[in-house]
C-alpha cells in the first residue's frame, strides 16, 4: 500500500484528481471505477474543473460505479445514478451509454444482474483505476464486515451504522434503502489501481484496521492490503490514529525521487 497523508481534504481531493487525470490522458480506452458518497464529491468537483479548462475529455471514458441502491428507480433523486449524473455526468463530455451502475430493477433477478455486472466489466477490459471511500465501520462499496473476501457483485443488506450515517442524506419523508447491489470484494480487487481516499476523523479508526489491523473479513477495507496497487490519500484528521506518519513521509519524499529520475510508471 501506498499511504499518503495530506494536510487537508481539499488536497487530497486535488491529488486524486491527479490520478484520474493521469490514466484518462494516458490510455485510449480508459476504465473508471467510481464512488458515491461525500468524500468523491470534491474530486468530482475538480475532474469537472479539469474538463472545462480542457485538461481533460471525458468522450471515451468508461465508468463503472461500486454500488446502486436497491428498488430506487434511476431517475429517483436518491438513486447513485442521480448522484452521478448531478455531481459528474452532467458537467462532462462522457456518452452516457458508457457509464454503468449495478443496478436491479424491481422483477429483475438480483444474482443474473451481478452476474451481468461482472460480465460488463470484463468485456470492457476490467478497471484501471477504481476510486473508493471507506465507511466507519471500515466497507468499502456496500461490502459490509463479514463480506466474503472472495465476493463478486451481488445484492447486500446494509448495516445500521451505514444505515444512520448514510440517513443525513435522507429527508424524514423520503424512505432510506436497506439494501443495494454492490460490487464484491474480489470485483474491487480486480482494478489494476485502487485508490482509496479517506478524510476526516471519524474514518480513522477504520483507515487504522485498513492499514494495519490483520485481514479480516471484519474491516472488508483491510483486503487491500493484499492488492498489488493500493494507493491510500488521507487528510490528517483521518490518519490520526496511524503511528508510523515519518515512514509514510519519508518513503513519498523517496517515490518522488523515482518518478523525477523515470516518470511515472503507472501500467495501466
Ligand atoms: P462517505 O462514505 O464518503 O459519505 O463518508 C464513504 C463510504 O461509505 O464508502
Amino acid at each position: 500500500m501506498q499511504i499518503i497523508i495530506y494536510d487537508n481534504a481539499q488536497q487530497v481531493a486535488h491529488n486524486a484528481a491527479l490520478w484520474v487525470k493521469e490514466l484518462i490522458n494516458k490510455k485510449p480506452d480508459p476504465v473508471l471505477g467510481l464512488a458515491t458518497g461525500s468524500t468523491p464529491i470534491s474530486l468530482y468537483k475538480q475532474l469537472v474543473e479539469q474538463h472545462k479548462t480542457n485538461q481533460i475529455s471525458f468522450k471515451n471514458v468508461t465508468t463503472f460505479n461500486l454500488d446502486e441502491y436497491h428498488h430506487i428507480a434511476p431517475e429517483n433523486p436518491q438513486s447513485y445514478r442521480s448522484f452521478m449524473a448531478e455531481n459528474l455526468f452532467n458537467h462532462v463530455d462522457i456518452d452516457l451509454k458508457n457509464t454503468y451502475l449495478p443496478t436491479c430493477a424491481t422483477g429483475q433477478n438480483p444474482r443474473e444482474q451481478g452476474l451481468a455486472y461482472e460480465d460488463k466489466i470484463k468485456k470492457q477490459g476490467g478497471v484501471d483505476l477504481q476510486i473508493l471511500g471507506i465507511g466507519a465501520n471500515g466497507h468499502i462499496g456496500f461490502n459490509e464486515p463479514t463480506s466474503s473476501l472472495s465476493s463478486r457483485t451481488r445484492i447486500k443488506t446494509l448495516t445500521q451504522q451505514t444505515i444512520t450515517d448514510n440517513s443525513r442524506l435522507f429527508r424524514p419523508d423520503e424512505e432510506q434503502p436497506t439494501m443495494a447491489m454492490t460490487m464484491g470484494i474480489a470485483t474491487i480487487m480486480d482494478a489494476r489501481y485502487v485508490l482509496l481516499m479517506a478524510t476526516g476523523a471519524n474514518k480513522a479508526n477504520a483507515v487504522k484496521d485498513m492499514i494495519t489491523g490483520g485481514v479480516s473479513v471484519m474491516c472488508p477495507a483491510s483486503a487491500l492490503q493484499m492488492h498489488e496497487n493500493a494507493i491510500v490519500l488521507l487528510d490528517k484528521a483521518a490518519a490520526s490514529e496511524l503511528s508510523d506518519h515519518s515512514y509514510y513521509q519519508w518513503a513519498n519524499n523517496e517515490n518522488s525521487k523515482l518518478i523525477e529520475d523515470y516518470g511515472y510508471f503507472h501500467n495501466y
